[in-house]
């Protein structure tokens, strides 16, 4: 009888446990990484830095800042010139996971150093989902996803997150040059 009652009591605690608080899951302040599309040949040298609410996305190409402040998205080409537009939905970045992301399960990598990854879904809006596999590493407490995958009437996308560090080597990716009008509409 006492062990009933201690379970009832220990039950809803485990079940807490199991399902992490998504607003803990949080990118450090400063972090770069290597992005490669599943979907495309897109790749880039993602860096985002959170004190400046910025994320900059380097490509052979050029570059693409987007202001998580000001809601705009600059792309800035090889020979330097820019154009600006309003930051769609698909750009959905915040440092940590907002509240309504549902925990989906845990699932594990590797056979002997195992190391686990949590599974979420974002409901963006009605008509865009975004889907993310996040990584903390054993007693740190910054994450990232190692995947993502948006579902949207654009179409899926899914990208594959490696080589993190928690710095920006190169602060100048973040740099929007003065001179950036709204792209044409499309
Ligand atoms: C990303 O960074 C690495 C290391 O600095 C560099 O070798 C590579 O060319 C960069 N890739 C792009 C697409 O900028
Ligand atoms: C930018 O977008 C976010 C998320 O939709 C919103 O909370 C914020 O108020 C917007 N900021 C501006 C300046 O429009
Ligand atoms: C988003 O996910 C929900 C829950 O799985 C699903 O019912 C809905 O159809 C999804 N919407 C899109 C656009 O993928």
């Amino acid at each position: 009888m006492q062990f009933l009652a201690l379970f009832l009591l220990v039950a809803p605690v485990a079940y807490t446990l199991a399902a992490p608080d998504p607003t803990t899951i949080c990118l450090p302040e400063k972090s770069s990484a290597y992005v490669f599309s599943l979907t495309d040949n897109r790749k880039a040298n993602v860096s985002a830095d959170f004190s400046q609410n910025k994320v900059a996305a380097v490509y052979d190409q050029g570059r693409r800042v987007s202001d998580l402040a000001t809601n705009y998205t600059y792309m800035i080409d090889a020979a330097g010139a820019c154009t600006r537009q309003p930051l769609p939905v698909l750009g959905f970045l915040t440092r940590c996971l907002p509240a309504k992301a549902v925990y989906l399960g845990t699932v594990f990598e590797g056979f002997v150093k195992k190391v686990s990854l949590d599974g979420w879904l974002i409901p963006v809006n009605q008509d865009t989902n975004v889907t993310l596999l996040t990584f903390t590493e054993p007693g740190q407490s910054n994450s990232y996803f190692v995947l993502r995958r948006d579902d949207s009437p654009r179409g899926q996308r899914i990208t594959f997150v490696s080589n993190p560090v928690a710095s920006v080597a190169d602060s100048s990716v973040f740099n929007i040059p003065a001179v950036c009008p709204d792209s044409p509409a499309v």
